[in-house]
């Protein structure tokens, strides 16, 4: 069934007879991560996101039909993409192009599917760490509702739901891997507390959301409004959804916290699966190197104030030959330190007329480009801004966002004073200092 141009020896079995599928959709851009290009085309611990998403997949043990969708103009990349991570089981994909929103990206996903297909499952690709075993479960729990018999322990749906779903979607029930709410949870409005929402009676839901696949196209047609899930359709159909135990590591990819988290959790799986001495031998085995920058710049009245590529007006800017971003400057140093690439007055001198005024990215991403000259890319870098003003705490996350697109990956911003010491503490000036990491390619 492959639309891939890709020809491989054909598997025993025809991918028209696989009864089960998954749909991988992975066409969003990523907005939220802010590295500016599409999320299932980041790496996570130097593996792409979306080729960690389906290396899970060609692991189970039965025939299953994955279609991956894919952003429209990412069409061919992913095709080599799955191939490569496919296999032998290339045949029994397909990759189709997304839509403008979720919703649109899924029902593609479904019309690619041969009608042969009795049971699907539609996945996030930003949920990249989920383990086989919920896949597992979520097939095994459609199957065993695939006769219609699903009264109990329906989300949001009761006796007449159940009944409906006869009528509205057919046959059989939807199934959502879900976990407990563990915060404490508030009805608000506005910024004011209106009541405590008891916890017991709700749960958090994840992907795989798995149903048979008629009934989910017939819920898909029949959809007056998007929502936030596919089970949202299934049961705004008249179909009954039940739930099935979710997995922590299964958390989706939305911003560049969670990014850290996903790395972090795939060191941890190396250490564990292997030991702690065969971890520092993984570790060792990784080429990385770590870089260091400082800078700091006078305040000067008169120009603007741009600190970690943010505007911040009304307060006094900094004086220098480019914009006089330290925290931009020292990022670009820590970079090219790690990559052994000298300094950015050597990269990047006042005597060059293109610098002169020049936006901190410029540099930042001059020194990216430096360092992908050299075979490397960064992986993570972290900056301290010293100084009174301008406070950078409300502006954090967005100074991370916007520092975070210059490079790459991932950037983490803490600030500080110095306690009325020393030349920031004086208030003469600004500094920053960085540190990255970087690996081979
Ligand atoms: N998705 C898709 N097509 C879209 C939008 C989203 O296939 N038009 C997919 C994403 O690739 C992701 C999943 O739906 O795997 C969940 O969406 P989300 O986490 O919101 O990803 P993005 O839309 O990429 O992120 P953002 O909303 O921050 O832009
Ligand atoms: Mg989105």
């Amino acid at each position: 069934m492959t639309t891939s141009d890709t020809t491989t020896t054909a598997p025993a079995q025809s991918p028209a007879l696989a009864a089960r599928a998954v749909v991988v959709v992975a066409a969003g851009s990523g907005t939220r991560l802010g590295l500016g290009t599409a999320k299932a085309f980041v790496p996570v611990a130097g593996e792409l996101m979306l080729a960690r998403a389906l290396r899970t997949l060609f692991t189970l043990a039965e025939p299953t039909i994955v279609v991956v969708v894919a952003p429209a103009d990412r069409v061919d990349e992913c095709r080599a993409l799955v191939a490569a991570v496919a296999g032998a089981a290339v045949a029994y994909t397909a990759v189709v192009p997304g839509g403008a929103d979720r919703h649109a990206s899924v029902q593609a996903g479904l019309a690619a599917l041969p009608d042969s297909v009795a049971t699907v499952l539609v996945h996030d690709a930003a949920r990249c760490l989920t383990p086989a075993s919920q896949f597992e479960r979520v097939f095994a729990a459609v199957v065993e509702h695939a006769d219609g018999d699903a009264a109990v322990g329906s989300v949001g749906g009761d006796g007449a739901d159940a009944g409906a779903s006869v009528v509205g979607v057919g046959v059989g029930v939807g199934v959502v891997p879900a976990l407990p709410v563990t915060d404490t949870v508030k009805r608000v409005a506005g910024d004011a507390v209106v009541e405590t929402v008891d916890r017991s009676a709700l749960v958090g839901v994840q992907t795989p959301q798995g149903f048979p696949l008629a009934g989910l196209r017939r819920a898909y047609a029949l959809a007056a409004q998007a929502e936030t899930d596919d089970a949202g359709v299934f049961h705004a159909a008249g179909g009954t959804v039940l739930t099935v135990p979710g997995d922590a590591d299964a958390f989706k990819i939305t911003t560049a916290w969670d990014l850290g988290r996903a790395e972090a959790v795939v060191a941890e799986r190396a250490g564990t699966a292997a030991g702690p001495a065969a971890a520092a031998g993984s570790t060792a085995a990784v080429d990385v190197r770590v870089g260091l920058g400082i800078d700091m710049h006078a305040f000067d009245p008169a120009v603007p104030c741009r600190v970690g590529m943010l505007d911040f007006p009304g307060e006094p800017g900094l004086s220098g030959h480019s914009d006089g971003d330290a925290v931009a400057h020292a990022i670009c140093d820590a970079l090219l330190s790690a990559g052994g690439l000298g300094d950015i007055g050597g990269r990047f001198g006042t005597s060059d007329p293109r610098f002169a005024g020049a936006a901190g990215d410029v540099f930042v991403r001059g020194a990216v480009d430096l360092l992908r000259d050299a075979g490397l890319v960064p992986v993570r870098v972290t900056v301290q801004v010293v100084g009174n003003r301008p406070r950078i705490g409300s502006r954090r996350v967005e100074m991370q966002d916007a520092l975070a697109t210059a490079v790459g990956a991932p950037v983490a911003v803490s600030g500080t004073t110095t306690d009325g010491l020393g030349a920031t503490g004086r208030g003469d000036g600004l500094a920053a200092i960085a540190t990255a990491v970087v690996r081979a390619v």
